[in-house]
């Protein structure tokens, strides 16, 4: 991996500022009202430039973060094998015009162990990606709340393809009273209905052709319940039995409300909610998630 301190180079073209270190970053965003931030773990694609598009729309100047968060990995995922490409990642974000990339090492972000952590609500936290991915949202919420406050954005931009994590840092800056607005971004997708994920050059040739399916279970799903069809277990159940046939291993795919993420009653049903099919699936060795608003 390169390192950031690379881009530090005075001679550096770049109009575009590299800052590792927290205070710099207070020094160069003093007085700033209206920045809009969008933070990444880096291995930029369409999907989160569409997100920086999206905040220059919201705010100016613009921040992005590069910052692969090791409290958010459990001890079997993929941290260290995690796609660094710092030197891609800049060219992008200079070309979309970002007016600074927040890029700490770890010892400038946690120069001591990071003991105090947000816990969310077990109710929102420990479900779906919390039960398959224990302390996830523990670790997301530290360092987007410690973002933030290195950054002190008036508005931050996550995308919907991390459905669940965008409605643990709204109901976190709500509950917190955090001065940063949450805007929701749409899921980029490929031609093919994929949506774009930095874990989707983890596929094989033959896996990538098959990663679709997953988006077209959801949409089986959504086109099932706005005809009517009602028995959400059933088409669960369905879907989950169509992708272990198909070779993946599904992890879940659950029907929920877009409110709050909890399973709609016979109540919500017939007073047509707002609903949310979630999923969240293996293929190989790639766990892909995705969703989809019904
Ligand atoms: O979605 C991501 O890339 C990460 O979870 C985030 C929000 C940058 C926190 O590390």
């Amino acid at each position: 991996m390169v390192s950031p301190t690379y881009y530090l180079d005075p001679l550096s073209t770049l109009s575009m500022k590299i800052i590792t270190c927290i205070e710099e970053l207070r020094d160069q965003l003093r007085g700033q009202l209206r920045t809009a931030f969008v933070p990444t773990m880096g291995n930029l694609h369409e999907g989160h430039l569409s997100l920086i598009r999206l905040a220059k729309r919201h705010g100016d100047p613009v921040v992005a973060s590069i910052f692969v968060n090791r409290l958010q990995f459990g001890p079997n995922e993929d941290f260290d094998k995690y796609p660094r490409t710092f030197e891609a990642d800049v060219a992008k974000l200079e070309k979309e015009g970002v007016y600074v990339l927040f890029a700490p090492t770890e010892k400038d972000l946690y120069p001591e162990p990071q003991e105090f952590r947000i816990q969310p609500p077990d109710s929102l936290g420990n479900m779906l990606e919390g039960e398959f991915r224990p302390g996830f949202f523990v670790g997301v919420s530290t360092v987007v709340l410690k973002l933030f406050s290195c950054v002190q954005p008036r508005v931050a931009v996550f995308g919907k393809k991390d459905y669940q994590q965008l409605m643990v840092i709204r109901n976190m800056s709500k509950q917190l009273a955090l001065p940063t607005e949450i805007i929701a971004a749409e899921t980029f997708r490929s031609d093919d209905g994929l949506a774009l994920s930095s874990r989707n050059m983890y596929l094989s040739e033959q896996e990538r052709a098959e990663a679709p399916a997953l988006f077209k279970e959801l949409n089986q799903i959504a086109s099932a319940i706005r005809s009517g069809h009602l028995n959400i277990a059933e088409l669960e159940k369905a879907a989950m039995a169509e992708l272990t046939r198909r070779n993946w291993k599904p992890d879940y795919i659950s029907i929920r409300k877009q409110a709050n993420l909890q399973a709609p009653s016979a109540d919500d049903l017939a007073q047509q909610s707002p609903l949310v099919v979630v999923a969240a699936a293996k293929l190989g060795t790639t766990r892909l998630i995705d969703n989809l608003e019904i």
